[in-house]
């Protein structure tokens, strides 16, 4: 058995889940749930992002406590994620007693390798709050092509990067104010000490090519050291015999992932070290976007690795999610939040979409309004789905619902069963949508065997109501054999499905095992069509929206 531990990324504190973040905990939930069919031990862990200036900042504006904000922000992601049927075996936030001590003890130990050098930086600095001011929270005109408006570290116009202190006609964006430059103390991690291990973790950590060769490059270009203080005020954890600075928020972050894990462990009398400890036989996972691989793939591994932590074992990217081939947009109104979806459509059809999409590729996907309703309408609920109603009306109606005593169509149940290796396989391999295509090519070979046999026209002439018994049992199993392939997708379609064929819960172990002279309930619908005026109605409600 493998001992797995699964991680998302954080999400912030300040604001709402949306469907371009449920790409990822959707990938990720799915190969968890892969995982638990094989019978492995796996965790999979995860918890809010609490710290930082936007979350300060925010909780200001609502005139609450941070911790306020981030309680409630907690609670309202943790509905949205049951609700998308994502199961992690622990949600929790890096405000916590676990993560203070956790990213102490890293610092510490950092420090005490010699890995933490301390230099005085300049920064812009707002006299009205008091505060210094982070690249993001600075405004002015670009220095190259002379664009009004942009942030302190790079033009939205002409893409030029630059140092905040280059803008032309600073202003702070939380008082309007001009920012004054002051000097401050800040403390580096000294990246470029752990170039060797980087590059041995490259080779053994089996990253994504893009991945390799974005590492590559970063390695080619040289390692910067890391600023990981930031100044008072700030929302996060005050760095040990410092006076008002804090960790960066990114510090803390990933350090999330342990401590998360070490809330669980300490419920669960799970052994914590055996996961974290150096040479660890255990497998550690990241699923990320691709935006925030530089923290996971240089930063994170350097930083376990000199505080005596295992490292990741691999480390997935995924792209971003466009909407109709755009990218996400409040003022178009594609911008959806998980909430708003869930009022107007199930949220497995979506998980079967995204997992339709999903590859072990880098690429943004696509979500296509047009396509959504098709593949769900006609794979999901019209070929796939449907083969268990069409055959249980049989078995309800005229054999009082008892599935024949063997099966007769063994060629085509053999065949279906032959590609179990592989979806496996493709599931571990995050290559989902080969296997949403494989399993849609399987039920249509199921629709024509019954169509072949046509059991609503043999079921007329007596002498036939074995045969008819017969095609139906091996459409029930056959269905039950592509509802199990897709129970890591639609978790609750197949827990529905379970109940109905009143079967064992299914696992990749116990679902070879046809089900013969077996008493099954009475078949309800386990999920409907797609109504065209769910996605419009949804569309008026995310418009709705844009003031929020
Ligand atoms: O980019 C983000 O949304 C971050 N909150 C992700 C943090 S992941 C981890 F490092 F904590
Ligand atoms: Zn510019």
């Amino acid at each position: 058995m493998r001992k797995i531990l699964v991680t998302s990324a954080l999400p912030y504190a300040n604001g709402s889940i949306h469907l371009g973040h449920l790409v990822e905990y959707l990938q990720t939930d799915i190969w968890v749930r892969n995982q638990k069919m094989s019978q492995n031990q796996c965790f999979y862990i995860c918890a809010d992002d609490a710290h930082g200036t936007p979350i300060m900042l925010k909780a200001k504006e609502l005139q609450m406590t941070p911790e306020e904000l981030i309680s409630k922000t907690q609670k309202e992601h943790m509905e949205d994620f049951k609700d998308f049927h994502i199961e992690f075996d622990n949600y929790y936030t890096t405000h916590s007693d676990e993560n203070r001590e956790l990213s102490e003890l890293i610092y510490e130990q950092l420090k005490e390798n010699g890995n933490i050098e301390s230099r005085e930086i300049e920064q812009f600095y707002d006299e009205q709050e008091n505060m210094f001011l982070p690249d993001r929270y600075i405004k002015g005109t670009c220095p190259k092509c002379k664009a009004d408006d942009q942030y302190g570290d790079a033009c939205e116009i002409c893409g030029a990067t630059y140092l905040s202190t280059d803008l032309l006609n600073p202003k702070s964006v939380v008082s309007n104010s001009k920012p004054v430059t002051r000097k401050t103390e800040h403390f580096f991690f000294k990246l470029s000490e752990y170039e060797t291990f980087l590059k041995d973790w490259l080779k053994d950590s089996r990253v994504q090519n893009e991945i390799k060769n974005k590492m590559d490059e970063w390695l080619k270009d040289g390692l910067a050291s890391w600023d990981i203080t930031r100044d008072k005020p700030y929302f996060g954890f005050q760095i040990p015999n410092e006076k008002d600075k804090y960790f960066y928020v990114w510090l803390d972050a990933p350090v999330g992932y342990i401590a998360s894990f070490k809330n669980l462990c300490d419920k669960k009398s799970i052994d914590f070290m055996e996961f974290w400890k150096k040479d660890s036989d255990t497998e550690l996972y990241h699923f990320i976007g691709k935006d925030i691989a530089y923290f996971h793939v240089l930063f994170w591994p350097a930083m376990l690795e000199g505080s005596k932590f295992r490292t990741p074992s691999s480390v997935f990217c995924h792209g971003f999610l466009t909407i109709d081939g755009e990218k996400m947009s409040k003022s178009r109104g594609t911008f959806f939040n998980a909430r708003t979806y869930l009022k107007h459509l199930d949220p497995e059809y979506l998980r079967y979409y995204f997992a339709s999409r999903l590859t072990d590729k880098i690429e943004d996907i696509d979500l296509n309004f047009d396509d959504f309703v098709a593949r769900v309408n006609s794979d999901l609920v019209g070929k796939i789905v449907n083969i268990g109603s069409r055959c249980a009306k049989f078995i309800n109606g005229s054999y009082d619902s008892r599935l024949c005593s063997e099966s007769y169509n063994k060629q085509l149940i053999t065949e279906i069963l032959e590609s179990k290796n592989l979806i496996v396989e493709n599931y571990e391999n995050r290559n989902f949508s080969k296997n949403i295509r494989l399993i849609s090519s399987l039920a249509d070979d199921i629709n024509k065997y019954i169509d072949n046999e046509k059991p609503w026209k043999m079921i007329k002439d007596k002498e036939n109501k074995d045969k008819v018994h017969k095609v139906c049992s091996d459409g029930i199993n056959m269905f039950r054999l592509l509802i199990g392939y897709l129970k890591p997708v639609i978790p609750n379609i197949a827990l529905k499905v379970e109940k109905v064929l009143q079967c064992d819960c299914i696992n990749w172990s116990n679902l070879d095992s046809i089900l013969t002279s077996h008493q099954m309930g009475e078949f309800k619908p386990v999920i409907g069509r797609i109504e065209k005026d769910s996605i419009e109605l949804m569309k008026n409600e995310a418009k709705g929206e844009i003031n929020d």
